[in-house]
């Protein structure tokens, strides 16, 4: 089938890959011309393992097209994914304004008929509100009155850093429509992806589900659609920040965060995913799509208790660890601190929300140093302190340091050098905002090992 992606950022380019790689003719538009002419040379925008090799593999088949004219996108495909992103207004609502910009082009341009996809996640009702604008534009600018068009909602489950597995191989498809013929194009379209039919090359990734394997598919109206991304979002935080509140009450008690995890976990009712204590969510999503919610919730009169709680717990979690600096160095002015990643989670170059920025720009703002160091984040992220020194070694990040910040747990740092970090390091004080290190070995190496909920 010919398909068009509007919006080539961690889930348009995902998109875009997978469907060419199980046969589809993609078309991915973006308006930033220097990552299409990237994209052009099979150089990937984005860290994410394993996308290269597939952007390589369909670009050279020819399935995939890279442009930055939307006209030629949407006059040659007869499915029109909008995923551009949908970040968080200061009040809290999602701010649709890339989406409407898309919506209007797509009318502008938009010949015979089409099903336009709403992939980005967008707030409940949005899928009549894109059939709105589109109409609208093509009242306004479109010589062809005799287009028809039909708005599908199929949100998007995939994480970042593990977005090739979890896109090939996905726990269920969901798909909103009020037209049938639609639906049943969007089945069609993911028919390789619900048989795993498809061959899978061999690449670093492994094949997570076997061939033949049924990925559920849930058919809906378009608002439960929309429900369904905000709400299983919105989740994944309520669990997140469920854990580290109790690992809290653990600090205060005396018991171990990993054994209650472990404890809780192995109840297949609770199950062990999503149990890991530290300093809160972060990232492109939980942080915008928990408060959109929040702020959709507040529209229609109600307060979202439990939303509410879930934000204000995490934001606490990251003020926690500034504390737990305080407590330890008791003057923060003129200390020199190492933290040790800066991306939002390992195996991603994205720092959006990440809580390493906050803590950071908290602990410049006591007066801190402070020595930055992540494995693939080199560049300063424009919400860090310009005060904030990014080191290429992560040595060089520890040296001198009078206390040492695991921020993300990347698999590099579990096995550093500790005997050469004590020997540098100003002092001895190690806070594992992730429990990732061995805190016995530590201990051993004389260290203060200082974690989260144990
Ligand atoms: P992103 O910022 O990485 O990418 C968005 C892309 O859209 C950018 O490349 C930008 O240049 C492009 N764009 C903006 N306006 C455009 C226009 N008018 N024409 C053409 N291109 C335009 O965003 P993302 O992380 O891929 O997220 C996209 C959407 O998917 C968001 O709604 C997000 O909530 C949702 N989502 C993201 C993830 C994730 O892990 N990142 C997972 C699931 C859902
Ligand atoms: C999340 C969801 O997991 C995806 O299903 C969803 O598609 C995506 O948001 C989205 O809508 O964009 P992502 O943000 O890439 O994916 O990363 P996660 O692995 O979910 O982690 C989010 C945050 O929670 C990170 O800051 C991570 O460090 C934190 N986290 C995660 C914990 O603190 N503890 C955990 O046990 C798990």
């Amino acid at each position: 089938m010919k398909v068009c992606i509007i919006g080539v950022g961690y889930v348009g380019l995902v998109t875009g890959v997978c469907l060419a790689e199980i046969g589809h003719s993609v078309i991915c538009v973006d308006n930033v011309e220097a990552k299409i002419e990237k994209l052009k040379k099979a150089v990937s925008p984005i860290y994410e393992s394993g996308l290269e090799n597939f952007i390589k593999k369909n670009l050279k088949a020819q399935r995939l097209q890279f442009t930055t004219d939307i006209k030629y996108g949407v006059q040659n495909s007869e499915i029109i994914f909008i995923s551009v992103g949908t970040p968080s207004l200061s009040n809290g609502q999602a701010d649709l304004s890339y989406v409407e910009a898309v919506a209007a082009e797509v009318g502008k341009y938009i010949n015979g008929e089409k099903i336009i996809v709403n992939k980005s996640t967008v707030p409940i009702g949005s899928g009549d509100w894109v059939s709105m604008i589109v109409s609208e534009s093509i009242q306004k600018n479109n010589p062809d009155k005799n287009v028809k068009f039909s708005v599908v909602s199929n949100p998007e489950f995939l994480r970042e850093g593990s977005a090739i597995g979890d896109t090939f191989f996905p726990d269920r498809i969901v798909i909103g429509s009020s037209s049938k013929s639609a639906i049943d194009k969007m089945l069609e379209l993911y028919s390789p992806l619900i048989d795993q039919s498809f061959d899978w090359p061999s690449i670093d990734i492994p094949r997570l589900l076997p061939k033949g394997h049924k990925v559920p598919v849930v058919v809906s109206d378009l608002t439960s659609a929309e429900m369904i991304k905000y709400a299983a979002n919105s989740f994944l935080a309520t669990k997140i920040s469920y854990i580290n509140e109790i690992a809290n009450i653990c600090e205060k008690v005396g018991a171990d965060i990993l054994k209650v995890a472990e404890g809780m976990g192995l109840d297949s009712r609770i199950g062990p995913k999503f149990l890991s204590a530290g300093i809160g969510w972060g990232g492109s999503c939980f942080p915008k799509d928990v408060s959109a919610l929040a702020y959709i919730a507040n529209e229609y009169g109600m307060s979202p208790q439990i939303l509410n709680s879930i934000i204000n717990v995490n934001r606490e979690q990251r003020l926690k660890i500034v504390k737990k600096v305080q407590d330890e160095l008791k003057i923060v002015k003129g200390k020199t601190i190492s933290v040790l990643g800066i991306a939002f989670k390992p195996n991603t170059d994205d720092t959006r929300e990440a809580p390493s920025i906050s803590i950071m720009n908290s602990l410049i703002n006591l007066g801190a140093r402070i020595k930055a160091y992540d494995p693939i984040v080199k560049e300063k992220p424009q919400t860090l302190s310009e005060k904030v020194i990014i080191s290429q070694d992560v040595y060089d990040s520890i040296k001198d340091a009078d206390l040492l910040i695991l921020a993300t747990e990347w698999d590099e740092f579990k096995n550093l050098d500790f005997a050469k970090i004590k020997s540098i390091m100003n002092n001895n004080i190690i806070i594992d905002g992730r429990n990732l290190f061995d805190r016995e070995k530590l201990l051993k190496l004389g260290f203060k090992y200082i974690g989260i909920g144990r």
